[in-house]
Parts: C-alpha cells; structure tokens; sequence
C-alpha cells in the first residue's frame, strides 16, 4: 500500500507553496501569479489586434512581470525600460520623482503600455504618466500587476490590474527591501523580525 499512497504524497509535497523564513503570509501565490498574467496577456491581445505595443517597464520593481508577460502576450512588442526614484521615505512615496534612466528611443505616435508592479499611493505613476504623456504616443495606457486601495485617492487610469491587496509592505516577484526578495516568486509579507532587521 505503501507505494501509490506515498507517490501521491511526493508529488505534493513538490507543489506545496513555496516559502521563505522571512516571509509572514504569502498573499499572491505562484500559481496566481501565473494565471493571473496569461489572463491580462489574453486581454492585452484583444484589446490591441493589429497593432504593435511598446511594453515600458519601471525598474526594478516590473523587471519579473515585464519578462513573463512579454512572453505570453502574442502581440508583437518592442521593449523600453525606465527607472525612477521618488524622494520620500524607504516605505512611501512623496510624488517628487527624479528620472534615473529614460527611455532611449521616442515614443511618438507608439501605442504605448507602462508595465508597474504595485501602485501604492499612486503618484510615481500619476507624475510619469504625465510625463509620457507629453512625449505625443499614440495610446497611453498601465498595467499594473498589484494595486494598494491607498491609490483611489487620486485619479488614476489603470487599464488593466492583477490583484488588489490590502495596505501592507509586500516584497516579491522584482519588489524589494533594501534591495532583497525581489526573486521570490510570490508576494507576500515580512515578519517583523525581517522588518527589524532591516531587509
Ligand atoms: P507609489 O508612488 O506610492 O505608488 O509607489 C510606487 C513605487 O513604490 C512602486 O513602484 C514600488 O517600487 C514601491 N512600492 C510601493 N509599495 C511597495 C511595497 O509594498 N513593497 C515594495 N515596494 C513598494
């Protein structure tokens, strides 16, 4: 009897949630992340027949998500990626933002899709849309893949959302602390003694 009762026990133990000792609680498993991505992929492609995307990416933070939905979308896309700071604290954001690195090509008349990884207070994203804005592209819209409800304070146009979570520091899949925990491939909390420790 062994044998059947203990291949199945394996065979689980190989998909149990991954897990990380500074992690609390994993609130965007693997699998939802996945899935998550190949559903906003399907509706990127519809919304955008016929059309090329230029996919922008706002390191570091979208780097994973820019990777694996590049992949599963079917539109053909160019790639751009942008990196900024916003002066504040290590866990918020004051909406004074500095370019670290711009884009190196125009994006004038290209239908254009800013690819973030969380939206917190929503104004790093409020000031570069504006600023992309300005550049003339033919479409401006973000994809976003968590959004904190923090953000419906201000007026944001987020086309397409993976997950609304609640208002917590969350690290995982390209977000950090201090620079760690972006390679998780899940999102979730840190427990305070991680907290304390400082990353
Ligand atoms: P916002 O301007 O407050 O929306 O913050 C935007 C940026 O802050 C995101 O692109 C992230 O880089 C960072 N951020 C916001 N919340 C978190 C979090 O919970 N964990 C890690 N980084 C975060």
């Amino acid at each position: 009897m062994v044998g059947p009762h203990r291949y199945v026990r394996v065979v689980t133990d190989t998909h149990a949630a991954p897990s990380h000792p500074d992690i609390g609680e994993v609130l965007v498993s693997t699998e939802e992340i996945a899935s998550k991505i190949t559903e906003l992929a399907r509706r990127v492609d519809a919304d955008y027949a016929g059309r090329e995307v230029l996919l922008v990416g706002v390191l570091k933070g979208a780097v994973m998500l820019m990777a694996d939905l590049s992949r599963a979308l079917e539109t053909p896309v160019t790639m751009e990626f942008m990196a900024v700071s916003s002066y504040g604290s290590s866990t918020s954001s004051s909406g004074v933002v500095r370019i670290l690195k711009d884009l190196d090509r125009s994006i004038e008349g290209r239908h254009v899709l800013v690819v973030e990884d969380i939206i917190d207070s929503g104004l790093t994203l409020s000031w570069l849309l504006k600023n992309l804005r300005s550049r003339g592209p033919a479409s401006l819209e973000v994809l976003a893949l968590l959004r904190k409800p923090e953000s419906q304070a201000i007026d944001l146009d987020v086309r397409y959302v993976g997950f609304d979570i609640p208002s917590a520091f969350v690290v995982g899949y390209g977000l950090d602390y201090a620079e760690r925990y972006r390679t998780l491939s899940f999102v979730g909390t840190l427990t305070p003694a991680a907290i304390a420790a400082g990353g």
